[in-house]
């Protein structure tokens, strides 16, 4: 059975800890569905995993859409998640209201997510008042990156710690069915996950929160460049892919393949 958005506050009720995986496409949500993964999140993190931009910051709601369907023909039972991308929402409740709603419609997502606190409260109840499930994301966000000047720790002095708890606790009083924790320290971490009923999910937020995530291609080991401190790789596929591209050449080259058993005969 598919998973919906009330499963994830009676785990939190029921102390089980779940797991959300970023997915882009439907290859990778097949095998994710496959190995039971609850929640998938199409990220706007496809800007760096899949599109190769320096950021996230590029990404259009035409690209999160057509992502977003393939994720959703691919993983029949979990809860998918549609990112809203910079400027979906960011000039109007109108934007807001009308991105979400594509989301739903055209790709088939169940919930959608939004970074950051401010407006994004009242859109999150508007939101959720029209039955668009909200996930909120604090912290780290990253469509933020200039305004912190990169991408770094947050909710370290006392004062932004109250401030992401303020936020947090703002979410869950409009609607918002989960919240995202981004590279916070552990002990906020920990209390935001007490303060709320609705559950955290942590990426860098440490071991207290209900749920985790990482970014899939970080948990395969497929990023090349610079492995953020929260990853863990759980698989070596880059170096595998490589590989297994290397042998391929040096086999057709060399005359190994293909071999008869490849071969089609004339009848
Ligand atoms: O876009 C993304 O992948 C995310 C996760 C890091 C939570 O927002």
């Amino acid at each position: 059975m598919t998973v919906n958005v009330r499963d994830l506050r009676k785990w939190k009720t029921e102390g089980k800890k779940f797991t959300m995986l970023t997915a882009y496409d439907y290859t990778t949500a097949r095998w994710l569905d496959r190995a039971g993964i609850p929640v998938l999140l199409v990220g706007d993190s496809l800007g760096t995993t899949m599109l190769g931009y320096p950021d996230t910051l590029s990404v259009t709601m035409d690209d999160m859409i057509r992502h977003a369907g393939a994720v959703v023909r691919g993983a029949p039972n979990a809860l998918i998640v549609g990112d809203m991308p910079f400027m979906a929402y960011h000039a109007s409740a109108d934007d807001a209201i009308r991105n979400a709603g594509r989301f739903l419609q055209e790709a088939r997502v169940q919930a959608v997510k939004m970074e950051g606190g401010g407006r994004v409260i009242d859109y999150t109840r508007q939101l959720t008042a029209m039955g668009i499930p909200v996930m909120g994301h604090l912290g780290l966000t990253p469509t933020f990156v200039n305004q912190f000047g990169g991408y770094r720790v947050q909710g370290r002095s006392d004062e932004a710690a109250e401030r992401i708890l303020d936020d947090a606790k703002a979410l869950e009083d409009v609607g918002a069915f989960a919240i995202v924790l981004e590279a916070v320290p552990s002990p906020l971490g920990q209390r935001a996950s007490e303060a709320l009923t609705v559950p955290t999910i942590g990426i860098g937020a440490g071991p207290h929160c209900d749920g985790q995530v990482l970014v899939i291609q970080d948990l395969l080991g497929l990023n090349p460049d610079h492995v953020a401190k929260f990853v863990r790789e759980y698989a070596k596929l880059g170096d595998a892919i490589e590989a297994a591209a290397r042998q391929f050449d040096h086999d057709v080259r060399d005359g190994a393949f293909p071999t008869p058993e490849h071969e089609y005969s004339a009848r």
